[in-house]
């Protein structure tokens, strides 16, 4: 009997290991299950996910690489979230996907597993259950789709989409006109092509150490992501072999190379929730101020929607990820492995920008400062965070009067009313948005400007929200607020008009409201009225139990590894 995980269903000659070959064999070489490497792909290809419908052909390529290399590939079909489609939000169902994959992993004769992600929560929910579990895993990245293109010029997935609705909005632009843009859009398989959330997610799996060297941000129809996904397919082998668990590769200087990463590439700040997931299951105690001192010195160096102006296909033909490695090359830990392991480090070899105006050299950065700034203060006493890169410089310094909104129906039903006392300094508030006043955290913290603002030719004001922002939005957003309104914070307690202060390189976000008023006030009933109360099924488990956003949004009961063992046999 060998010493894989898999020989504890296998070997021998008791009937439970006669049932357990006999059910498998169905075609399956003979040799199968003599200590062969059961190799999982944990598949969320789904026609719901329409960013990963086509990860059936990439298992294929997996498939044969895992053959090649004297493995046994097995389909495993995990829950996978589609982005646009998944109602209230998907980030509601990143902790399920995450659950229910580390469970399959863990009750199945597995080995090893292969992680094909690609929209938004997919990578993330995949690299917290294989944490948890702790077996070799690699991720293969679905891939970014093409570039899109209306009336002559670039169109970028969400990111453009924000835009033009802003225009239809403020009256620039026809409903006709926007809705025959829909077609533009989404020109080929794959994930959205901005540096969103998707992006984010490949490139800082790969800066982690969990990918092949090189694979991320391959676009998806791109013939190298077959190829790619071969050798996919018998390094996975080859990591069975050498017992290279997330638990032996995955380190802080990992993350550190991550934050790195998602600084140079002015990505989506849903990383930094996810990360914090991450290395929540790993044990690592990875925190918001992580984010801001790792990144603080960190220039960006991608012009990349939503923050810039190029799409994901230039991206890879301007020299991709390791092109932007090679220009922090400095800042990296080197001594974090990768699945091949060896250090990231050592795969960048001569890595060259082909194209300048999509990645910036270290010399003429695009900004100096690319991190996430993480601010505290009495409105967010566990802190909050914004992406400076996306917001208006001369707002990051600001107070103004607050218009608070009590949840995004009321948000919707009042904004654009012409009655809203609100002006160009004003300072929007929405709560209820958090993990679990919502339930879920959605992705609205970036809330519509007033109509009558947008009339005006306001294009940014500073917005406050206990929720996420889209990876693909822009604006000086001041988001994830915790403890969020719903867990006792104070952005409960706003009232309209009370001034807030916002000071990004101070860190600081105060609400100026003497603090023995602050004291004497409580929640009002149409707040607490807002927050979600589900009597049943996973939303009750998840409001119950999920913590708050600066540790990642996980399950108290997830958080941490349990391992792969499982102390009964199966009946
Ligand atoms: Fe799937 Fe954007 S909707 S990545």
């Amino acid at each position: 009997m060998s010493g894989r995980r898999s020989s504890q269903w296998y070997a021998g000659d008791g009937r439970n290991a006669y049932l357990h070959r006999a059910w498998m064999r169905r075609g399956i070489p003979s040799d199968a299950f003599d200590g062969r490497p059961q190799i999982a792909i944990a598949n969320t290809a789904s026609d719901l996910t329409p960013c990963n419908a086509h990860l059936d052909e990439v298992a294929q390529a997996v498939k044969n690489g895992i053959y090649e290399a004297g493995g046994i590939p097995l389909n495993l079909p995990v829950v996978s979230l589609g982005e646009t489609l998944v109602r209230p939000t998907a980030m509601l169902w990143r902790n399920m996907a995450a659950m229910a994959t580390e469970e399959m992993l863990r009750a199945n004769p597995i080995d090893g597993v292969v992680l094909l992600g690609g929209c938004d929560k997919t990578i993330p929910s995949l690299l917290m259950a294989a944490a948890s579990v702790d077996i070799p895993a690699v991720v293969i990245p679905g891939g970014p789709m093409l570039n899109g293109t209306f009336r002559g010029a670039p169109l970028g997935c969400g990111t453009d989409v924000w835009k033009l609705s802003e225009e239809v909005r403020a009256g620039a632009m026809s409903e006709r006109l926007f809705r025959s843009s829909e077609s533009s859009m989404i020109r080929s398989r794959g994930h959205c092509n901005t540096m969103g959330t998707a992006s984010t997610m490949a490139l800082v799996a790969e800066a982690l150490g969990t990918t092949l060297p090189g694979i991320a941000g391959t676009p998806a129809p791109d013939s190298r992501l077959l190829e790619a996904s071969h050798a996919t397919g018998r390094l996975a082998v080859e990591m069975v072999a050498e017992g290279r668990t997330p638990s032996r590769l995955l380190t802080r200087a990992s993350f550190h190379n991550a934050i790195v990463t998602l600084a140079a590439i002015g990505g989506s700040t849903n990383a930094v929730v996810h990360l914090l997931a991450i290395a929540g299951r790993l044990g690592i105690d990875l925190t918001l101020d992580d984010f801001d001192r790792i990144g603080a010195e960190v220039p960006l160096l991608v012009n990349l929607q939503p923050a810039g102006k190029y799409l994901m296909e230039d991206f890879f033909r301007a020299g991709g990820l390791h092109a932007v490695l090679d220009q922090v090359r400095d800042l990296l830990d080197p001594t974090a492995r990768t699945v091949t392991g060896r250090p990231l480090v050592d795969h960048l070899d001569d890595p060259r920008i082909w194209d300048a105006d999509v990645i910036a050299t270290r010399d003429a950065p695009l900004k100096d400062d690319a991190g996430i700034a993480v601010l505290r203060g009495n409105l967010a006493p566990t802190g909050a965070i914004i992406k400076p890169a996306a917001a208006t410089p001369e707002l990051l310094r600001h107070r103004g009067r607050a218009v608070v909104f009590e949840s995004v129906e009321d948000m919707r039903e009042r904004i654009d009313d012409p009655d809203l006392d609100v002006d160009a300094d004003s300072v929007l508030v929405l709560r209820g948005c958090g993990p679990k006043g919502y339930p879920g955290m959605p992705e609205v913290a970036n809330l519509p400007l007033p109509r009558k603002l947008l009339e005006q030719g306001v294009r940014d004001m500073v917005r406050i929200c206990d929720g996420r922002m889209s990876g693909t939005a822009y604006g000086t957003v001041v988001l994830h607020v915790t403890p969020e309104a719903a867990a006792g914070g104070p952005l409960a307690l706003v009232e309209d008009g009370d001034e807030i202060l916002l000071d990004v390189p101070a860190r600081r976000i105060e609400l100026l409201v003497p603090d023995d008023e602050l004291a004497a006030r409580t929640v009002p009933a149409a707040t607490s009225a807002a927050f979600a109360a589900p009597t049943r099924g996973w939303e009750r488990l998840y409001v119950d139990h999920v913590g708050q956003a600066d540790r990642g949004a996980d399950l108290d009961f997830l958080v941490g590894s349990s391992g792969s063992a499982v102390a009964r046999e199966s009946h």
